[in-house]
């Protein structure tokens, strides 16, 4: 039976249920064809969504607004310098007026608790389109991704290595949820957050799976079915890029470490990807690389995550 989701906010997953999580994947599915065999899914008429960003981006921009217009809406675009947002306005207050005007907001940020409050002290559903702590719409796009490719979820292992940072964090919810084993390999000083681990062991016993927080990228890769990495140095960092490229240098994922994966395993990076630090070209250009793939699907699924809940 249909999961009503109207009205809900997703700042991390793990404020979807296993069941919301699956409903998802099933419309992002039934949008991804319609959109093949142009079937009209004007499903948000008339709606419209504020996208606030205080950092950049390419794909979480571009697939939020193509996806609001195609579902019937529009979508109004918010950069750094629009807004009175943080500057002469509190969060709770712009929370309260946009909801006013808008029925759905997605915000990328830095603080993460700025979107719990926008959430909190607004009347309508906010997205979050990547703070410093999580990145939700991206790990909801990779498992489907990765559904789409092995036909399951339950049982595979993922490998994540590099900065225990806001992909760490959100694909740690992401696989504990839908029953995968979860390996991360980062250096001492840049492990993820405790609290998101122990409650991604939790929701992995749960659901049957295992989660390993590890130093050793050999080790987390054994036998992976996915490899997964992100940039060392996130938005915001830009100040310790070279400092953390010295530290992440043995985190390369290179020829030489993902021959300890499956042969059939999948290469797979948020993007962008800084070629030649975290992941070079043999790896990410290679036949088990699906990175594309993932980026097409943020449509798709943010598609679906706006359907159900604006
Ligand atoms: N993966 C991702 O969120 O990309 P952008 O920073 O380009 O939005
Ligand atoms: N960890 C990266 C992800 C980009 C999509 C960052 O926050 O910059």
């Amino acid at each position: 039976m249909a999961v009503n989701m109207k009205g809900k906010s997703l700042i991390s997953i793990n404020d979807l249920t296993y069941e919301e999580i699956w409903q998802i994947f099933e419309l992002s599915q039934t949008l991804k064809q319609r959109r093949l065999t142009g079937e009209p899914h004007r499903l948000l008429e008339g709606k419209t969504l504020g996208m606030i960003f205080a950092k950049p981006s390419t794909r979480t921009r571009v697939s939020f607004e193509v996806g609001i217009y195609e579902l019937g809406g529009i979508g109004m675009y918010f950069g750094q310098n629009d807004l009175q947002l943080k500057k002469s306005e509190s969060v709770e207050d712009t929370a309260k007026v946009l909801s006013r005007y808008l029925s759905g907001i997605m915000i990328r940020t830095f603080d993460h608790q700025d979107v719990v409050d926008l959430a909190r002290y607004g009347s309508i559903p906010v997205i979050n389109g990547l703070t410093d702590l999580m990145h939700p719409c991206q790990v909801l796009a990779d498992l489907f991704t990765i559904l789409e490719k092995k036909r399951e979820l339950k049982g595979l292992k993922l490998a994540y290595i590099g900065d225990g940072n806001n992909m760490a964090h959100s694909l740690l919810e992401g696989c504990s949820k839908t029953g995968m084993h979860v390996s991360i390999a980062s250096p001492s000083g840049y492990k993820p957050d405790g609290k998101i681990v122990a409650d991604a062991i939790v929701n992995a016993k749960y659901f049957g799976s295992k989660v390993n927080i590890l130093e050793d990228p050999v080790e987390a890769v054994k036998d992976a079915d996915i490899i997964y990495t992100d940039v060392w140095a996130s938005m915001g960092q830009e100040s310790e890029a070279a400092e953390r490229k010295k530290k992440f240098m043995k985190y390369q994922v290179n020829p030489d470490l993902v021959k300890h994966a499956k042969p059939d395993y999948l290469f797979m990076h948020c993007l962008p990807a800084h070629r030649g630090d975290e992941v070079v070209n043999e790896v990410a250009d290679s036949a088990n690389s699906i990175i594309f793939d993932e980026a097409e699907n943020r449509l798709h699924v943010q598609k679906a995550i706006m359907a159900l809940v604006m």
